[in-house]
């Protein structure tokens, strides 16, 4: 189809509004898919991760749609639904021209939503409104539209009511989405800028690179340049997904596709890198490339010491498919022989545990999550501390500052209390409340990163009823009131476990650590009763 034909958009959802039944039913609706083919698609890929311990998500979709008899080519592009990921989004975004925000009909908007839909404006992205599960006895699409306008000052006036579970409501989208999103621009004649939105590894072919073409246009063969892992490639296959990848000879500026060049690590090809051609180089990369910085850090050791080589391989293999993830060897008599990681965030976190427990069968104690301390030291240096047995010597420091976040926190009004009385129970600074609705209130705090990884979370939803969202962004270090807790076992210093924690907070921190029972048993056991 030519370019004015083309809409790259993609779905922006909070969790459980109905991304996933929405983006279904737009494949099934263009006949992209059959419902039949695409459970079964489903499951096939469900073993196949088991079998391989890869993921292999939809991560694009091209559909066809007839409009007014013209054919038009209509691209989705997933975003992942975690703050700890909102760099991921960011690009995903930057990579359409149009976005469905879809919003719970029951429920109403969100931390998350809001801050996708700011993502979404910063990239200039035109946004249709949908209001989903208007099946449900407690749909007040009303109230949800005006909340919207409210809150985020999008005009509601042609918001698309939809069912995406009874189908209801989904050609006006698709119409919606070919009326009111506009075409790429057509800079196929200028040097190739691609930019990638997401990448996986694939054990037989190597990295596969999802991309948009921004201008220019490429060919199968090309010899390729990544302007920012600073590598080249022959990209020996290019293709498009439909939603299966289908291989092609060319893609042009305003196309959306896939390639292989025996890529080895998902690192050498980040999401947010700048595709160009090796012999005609674009002159600047796109914007808005960012390197992957770990935020948050623990040890990983195997309860049984014998499955630390298991270990080592388990965290190769899920680093080729994961560019922010962070490991070095740690080791310490009482602990035995480890790994340090960094993650992007609590989730990332938690993700990787779950997999190496589960995809690769190993039994794991995870130290204290730790964030990434500045240190002030006596002559002048400023260190970076991540790893709290490295922080100097009380009498080689002057000051620790420690990495603070902005949280919002939405909630219905009678949350409000608790909610305010968590945050400050986290040394949270109080910033601000206001009422967003009649019932509905977001609350301001800014809160030492340290205090939100953890159960923070968890607390918010058990302590609101799971009403409550939040949202949060990295704002900068401050000084504290910090020290260094270690725990000594027969008077031997545990470096593992050495944690910087507030001083107020030492001795219910040391309670909780020495508590844990697989550390426990592990400790006993490499200690030999001792
Ligand atoms: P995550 O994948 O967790 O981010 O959620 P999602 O936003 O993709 O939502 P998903 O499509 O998985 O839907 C969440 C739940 O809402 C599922 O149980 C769906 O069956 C249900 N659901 C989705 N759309 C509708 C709808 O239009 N009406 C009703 N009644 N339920 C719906």
């Amino acid at each position: 189809v030519p370019i004015s034909n083309i809409r790259n958009f993609c779905i922006m959802a909070h969790i459980d509004h109905g991304k996933s039944t929405l983006a279904d039913k737009l494949l099934q609706l263009t006949g992209t898919v059959q419902s039949r083919e695409m459970k079964e698609q489903f499951l096939d890929n469900m073993d196949l991760e088991r079998e391989r311990g890869i993921t292999i998500k939809l991560q694009a979709a091209r559909m066809r749609y007839m409009f007014k008899t013209k054919p038009y080519c209509l691209n989705l592009i997933d975003t992942p639904g975690h703050v700890d990921f909102s760099y991921e989004v960011s690009r995903s975004l930057a990579a359409c021209e149009g976005a469905l925000l879809v919003v719970d009909a029951s429920q109403g908007v969100e931390a998350q939503t809001l801050a996708n839909v700011y993502l979404a404006l910063e990239n200039n992205l035109e946004i249709i409104p949908v209001l989903n599960k208007i099946d449900l006895p407690g749909a007040e699409p009303d109230r949800v539209i005006k909340e919207i306008e409210e809150v985020i000052g999008l005009d509601c006036n042609n918001a698309i009511l939809c069912s995406a579970k009874e189908g209801i409501g989904i050609t006006e989208i698709l119409n919606a989405i070919v009326e009111r999103i506009p075409p790429p621009c057509d800079t196929a004649g200028s040097p190739l800028r691609a930019l990638i939105f997401d990448s996986y590894y694939d054990p037989y072919r190597g990295v596969i690179v999802y991309f948009r073409v921004i201008d220019g246009t490429i060919k199968k063969g090309d010899k390729i340049y990544f302007m920012a892992s600073k590598k080249d490639y022959f990209a020996d296959e290019i293709g498009v997904l439909s939603p299966n990848q289908m291989q092609v000879e060319e893609l042009y500026a305003g196309e959306v596709g896939y390639l292989s060049a025996s890529i080895r690590s998902v690192a050498d090809a980040r999401v947010g890198d700048t595709i160009t051609h090796h012999g005609r180089r674009a002159e600047n990369s796109l914007p808005g490339y960012e390197e992957a910085t770990p935020m948050v850090f623990c040890g990983l050791f195997p309860v049984d010491a014998d499955q630390f080589p298991e270990l080592r391989d388990a965290l190769e293999k899920l680093q080729l498919n994961d560019a922010a993830l962070k490991f070095e060897p740690e080791d310490s008599s009482a602990m035995g022989f480890g790994f340090r990681c960094g993650f992007l965030g609590l989730l990332h976190m938690e993700i990787v545990q779950e997999r190496l427990e589960r995809e690769y069968s190993l039994n794991l104690i995870t130290t204290a999550p730790s964030v990434v301390y500045r240190v002030n030291c006596a002559n002048g240096d400023i260190v970076n501390c991540s790893n709290p047995s490295l922080l100097p010597e009380p009498g080689q420091r002057r000051s620790i500052e420690e990495p603070f976040v902005k949280i919002e926190m939405l909630t219905p009004k009678e949350y409000i209390g608790s909610l305010m009385e968590l945050a400050q129970e986290r040394r949270g600074e109080f910033k601000e409340m206001k009422y967003i609705t009649e019932n509905r209130a977001s609350i301001i705090y800014d809160l030492p990163l340290a205090e939100m990884v953890g159960d923070f979370f968890d607390q918010l939803k058990s302590r609101s009823k799971g009403y409550a969202s939040m949202e949060y962004t990295f704002v900068g270090y401050k000084e504290s009131e910090l020290i260094k807790l270690d725990i000594q076992i027969n008077g031997d210093r545990v470096e593992p476990l050495s944690t910087i924690v507030h001083k107020d907070k030492v001795i219910l921190m040391g309670e909780e650590q020495i508590s844990e029972k697989k550390l426990l048993s592990k400790l006993s056991t490499q200690l030999s009763g001792s």
